[in-house]
Parts: structure tokens; C-alpha cells; sequence
């Protein structure tokens, strides 16, 4: 046995362990708005953030201790300050940056929580249903795709369509389908008053979220439909529709590519975004392939499976994107030139 080979795997390991555990605690500091109260103060010590918080004390030292020491936050030995720096705050605190992170540490318990399910799906066949990860992966999903439908769909990713972006200026009907709790129905709806959007989920607590969040934002031109994607109706048919992060998901893949097709009008176009993967393991050797995998094990794949779906897992390819389209009747399948470091970004019509 080569012992320096097993130490380089241990430390490895211990590393992962480590991230594994802080996030965690940062999962508790991000439920007691910790990092929203400390983001743009001043370093402070402990007992002015057990006052500033209401936190109990020794919680809060000991977290903050926890996140001192995984590098999140400064910790002044000196003077005992404690600060968040403005870049950590724009990945832990504001929810309106591109870069906000946070929402991982919502998802990852609710990812845990179907650790049993799934070995005993490993062993007996079926799944975990996605109804049984519960509100927090709603949420989580909705927190870590959230920032960059937000800010980048209509800042960077839909102008690599021109004409598109214009049509959806002077005014047309769209469908999001799997839309989750709305985020890309609320940023299309605003950057394109003229176009009126439609979500569509088959859950009904993301409908539920989605509707909630319309009536406080008060936007007139969207609308939440709780149907399986099969179902959507033909009539009026749409001139853009478009899946975040969805058809990877699916119990049946190709019935709802074909469903989309059959609502989009004949010029229309339709974008499909899908996690950043190659179309084999050996080209997904490195730490982003590792989390897609993960993420389709305890999540993508077994709730596919669930039903006894296809459970393509989030990391099936563009070469694979291409022939479900293709299969589903589409004639026309781009893959467009979008920098993103999680999604794949294709437009698909005809
Ligand atoms: C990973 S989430 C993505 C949600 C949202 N698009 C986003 O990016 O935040 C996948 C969504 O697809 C929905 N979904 C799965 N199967 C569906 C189906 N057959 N019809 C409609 N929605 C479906 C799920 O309920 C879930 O909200």
C-alpha cells in the first residue's frame, strides 16, 4: 500500500468532511439572519453581536467561532472582532447579488434528509419523491437557482437571442415550465411588461410559493397553472418557452419535449437550460461533475425514479439534450454561446 497516496486521501476526505459539517452551521447562521446583520457593519465583538441579535450567547460564539475558522468570516485575535467582509456578505447576505451562494446551505439538509430513502431505493428499486424532500428543497431550489435568473436572464443570457428579446419587447405569450416557486416567470414579466407569462408546475407547494409571491409583487401579466407539463393547453399556444433546470428532472422526458413543441407557435423558440455537463463521465472527472452527480443522486435522479421515470440525472450532455429534442419532433437544436459556470443554455424550434 502506498501510504502517502492513503494520506493525500485523507486529507481529501477531511476536507470534504469539513465543508460538509460547516455548511451545517451555516445553514443555522443563514435561518437566524445572522449574515444579513452582520453584512456592512463594523467588526464587532461577541457581546455586541449577542445584543445587536438577540442570539443566545454561547450559540453565538460558537458559531461564530465555527465560521471564523472555515474562513467566512475575520476574526480580529487582537482586539476578539468578529466581521463579515463585503465579499462574503455578497455571497451570504444579498439575495439580489449574482453571486449569492447561500441558498446551497438551505438545499443541502433537505438533500440529507433523503439519504435513507434513497439507500433503500439503491437496494429495493423506486425513489424519493420530490414532495418528500419538503419546503426547504422548494426553497433551496429556488434560493440557489434564484440569483442568476434574476439578475443575468435578461441581462445576459436572453440577448444572445436578439430577435427573441425583441419579440418579447413588443409583447407575446410565454410558458415556464416547471417554473418552482417563479423566479424566471417574475424576471421575465418585469423586464417584458408587454409580454404576459405563464408558469407551470405540477407541485402544488411551489404554486402555492409562486402565487404568494405574485400578489406581493402585484405584476398583472403573469399567472401560475398547477399541470404536469403533458398537460398544458395548445390553445392560445406560446411564442417562447422556456425550462430552467427541469427536463433532467422529468418522469418522462420526451412526452413533455413533444408537449412543448405542440404549444409553440410555428416561429416560436424554445430554451432549454440544463446544468453544465459533458455527455460522459470521463469529461466530468473534476469537483463540478462531482456535484452534479451528488445533487442527481440524492435529488435529480431519484425523484424521476420515483414514478418509475427515465431518472436521466442532472448530468446527461448536450449530445443526449439533442436527441430527446430531436426525438420529441424539434428540427432545429443550437447550443448557445452563453459564459455560465452551472448552465448549459440550447435553443430549440421547428
Ligand atoms: C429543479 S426544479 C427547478 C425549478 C425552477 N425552474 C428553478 O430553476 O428554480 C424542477 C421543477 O420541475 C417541476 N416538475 C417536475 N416534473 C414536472 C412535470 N411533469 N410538469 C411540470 N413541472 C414539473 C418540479 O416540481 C420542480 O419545481
Amino acid at each position: 500500500m502506498d501510504k502517502k497516496k492513503m494520506r493525500v486521501f485523507m486529507g481529501q476526505f477531511m476536507e470534504m468532511t469539513t465543508g460538509a459539517a460547516v455548511m451545517g452551521v451555516v445553514a443555522v447562521a443563514d435561518r437566524i439572519g445572522l449574515f444579513r446583520e452582520m453584512a456592512g457593519a463594523a467588526p464587532a465583538d461577541l457581546d455586541h453581536w449577542v445584543e445587536a441579535t438577540g442570539l443566545q450567547p454561547r450559540y453565538l460564539e460558537e458559531i461564530l467561532s465555527t465560521l471564523s475558522a472555515a474562513g467566512f468570516l475575520e476574526f480580529d485575535a487582537d482586539q476578539d472582532l468578529f466581521s463579515l467582509p463585503d465579499e462574503h456578505a455578497a455571497c451570504l447576505a444579498d439575495e439580489s447579488s449574482p453571486y449569492c451562494l447561500v441558498g446551497w446551505s438551505q438545499m443541502l439538509p433537505a438533500l440529507y434528509g433523503a439519504i435513507p430513502g434513497v439507500a433503500h431505493a439503491a437496494r429495493e428499486g423506486g425513489g424519493v419523491a420530490f414532495a418528500d424532500f419538503g419546503p426547504d428543497m422548494v426553497e433551496g431550489i429556488a434560493r440557489a437557482n434564484g440569483p442568476g435568473i434574476r439578475v443575468l436572464l435578461t441581462r445576459k443570457w436572453l440577448p444572445a437571442m436578439p430577435d427573441v428579446v425583441a419579440r418579447l419587447e413588443g409583447g407575446v405569450r410565454v410558458a415556464d415550465v416547471g417554473c418552482g416557486s417563479g423566479e424566471a416567470v417574475f424576471a421575465l414579466a418585469k423586464a417584458y411588461p408587454a409580454s404576459t407569462i405563464v408558469g407551470y408546475d405540477i407541485d402544488s407547494h411551489s404554486i402555492e410559493l409562486a402565487r404568494g409571491r405574485a400578489q406581493s409583487q402585484q405584476l398583472s401579466n403573469v399567472s401560475f397553472e398547477q399541470c404536469s407539463a403533458e398537460s398544458i393547453p395548445a390553445e392560445p399556444g406560446f411564442d417562447f418557452v422556456t425550462t430552467f433546470d427541469v427536463i433532467h428532472d422529468l418522469v418522462e422526458p420526451i412526452p413533455v419535449l413533444r408537449r412543448i413543441r405542440e404549444v409553440l407557435n410555428p416561429e416560436g423558440t424554445y430554451l432549454m437550460v440544463e446544468p453544465v455537463a459533458g455527455d460522459a463521465l470521463a469529461e466530468n472527472l473534476h469537483p463540478a461533475g462531482a456535484l452534479t452527480y451528488a445533487m442527481s443522486t440524492l435529488h435529480c435522479m431519484t425523484q424521476s425514479l420515483a414514478h418509475g421515470g427515465a431518472g436521466l440525472g442532472a448530468a446527461w450532455g448536450p449530445r443526449r439534450a439533442e436527441g430527446h429534442c430531436r426525438e420529441a419532433g424539434f428540427g432545429e437544436f443550437d447550443r448557445i454561446d452563453v459564459e455560465n459556470a452551472f448552465n448549459a443554455f440550447y435553443r430549440v424550434s421547428g
